[in-house]
């Protein structure tokens, strides 16, 4: 999804680029960019020695999101990274941004969490010892065209109520094309200025689940559906028991007992070092929904 927005940006900006698919990569979502897709997998270090011959700069979007299989998340983001940050060293590049996600600040981690968190110690590490510059990006839920989340959302937002955990923490959701932006930017950080903790990428507005599905609902003109507050206990023991009886449920147990927790954000990095100035919330719904 970030990849194919960046891309788009990439081709307008007309810089030149390479695209890293890999052989059962969907090639037809980066037609028509410009840019020269090159096939490498990050989970074969040798595959990537010819994407990287001669690049610059590298950005780093690739990752396991959603895994069938748990350990895909230690073996594409941490050893992959591993794996780009070592071809990328050993092929002279001088800046390599990673896209991390504010997970990793949880204290309650899951695999995937645990994953990009290692992911970003890697980028400190290599970025200590080698002459590759890093730059670390933590976004939370990102919005866009084709997002997953907006797709549990908008299931969410068409039923008449939704039952939701008192208490529930805010999260600030953010336009894919400001991150797009904020990975060019990131780029351009001057050596002298390269911050050695991650850059948080908050959207403008903070809500509460129930606050954007309701939003959600608005930009596409439906009734926003009644807010039914329940205590977070009550809603994973109905979640877990709907599981168990094998139904699908757009919000599971894991994510309603990590829908309380709150994210710390520090907003300063970002605005000194990428001029960061996030769209607000319902430009990033209306681009994200309404097909434009
Ligand atoms: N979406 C969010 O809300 C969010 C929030 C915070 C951080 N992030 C981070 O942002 C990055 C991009 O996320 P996204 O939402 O754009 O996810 P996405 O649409 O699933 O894109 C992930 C890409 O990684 C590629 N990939 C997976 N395994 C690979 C491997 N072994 N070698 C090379 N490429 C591989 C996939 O390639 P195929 O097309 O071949 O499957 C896919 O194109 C991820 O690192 C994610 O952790 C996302």
């Amino acid at each position: 999804m970030v990849g194919r927005h960046l891309c788009r940006i990439l081709s307008k900006r007309k810089l030149r680029f390479r695209a890293l698919v890999r052989p059962t990569s969907d090639r037809s979502l980066l037609e028509g960019f410009g840019g020269w897709l090159i096939e490498g997998d990050l989970t074969r270090p040798e595959s990537l020695k010819q994407p990287l011959e001669g690049v610059r700069q590298v950005i780093h979007l690739a990752g396991a999101v959603r895994a069938q299989d748990p350990s895909l998340y230690s073996t594409v983001n941490t050893q992959g990274t591993e794996n780009l940050l070592r071809a990328a060293n050993d092929a002279g590049a001088e800046r390599l941004v990673l896209l991390s996600s504010d997970t990793v600040a949880k204290v309650d981690r899951d695999a995937y969490a645990t994953s990009k968190a290692a992911s970003e110690q890697e980028a400190w590490r290599v970025a200590r010892e080698g002459s590759l510059t890093c730059v670390v990006l933590r976004a939370p839920m990102i919005l866009g065209p084709g997002s997953r989340h907006l797709r549990v959302l908008q299931r969410l937002a068409r039923l008449p109520a939704v039952p939701v955990p008192r208490g529930a923490a805010r999260r600030r959701p953010v336009w894919v094309g400001d991150v797009s932006h904020a990975l060019l930017q990131a780029l351009q950080i001057p050596q002298e200025a390269l911050p050695n903790t991650a850059i948080d990428l908050g959207g403008a507005e903070a809500l509460s689940l129930g606050e954007l599905i309701q939003a959600v609902a608005k930009c596409r003109q439906q009734r926003p559906p009644k807010l039914l507050h329940v205590t977070p206990r009550s809603l994973t023991a109905v979640a877990g028991l709907m599981e168990q009886l094998g139904f699908s449920l757009p919000v599971g147990r894991k994510v309603v007992s990590s829908l309380t927790e709150e994210i710390p954000y520090d907003p300063g990095p970002a605005s000194k070092l990428i001029n960061w100035e996030p769209t607000p919330l319902t430009s990033a719904l209306d681009l994200s929904l309404n097909d434009h």
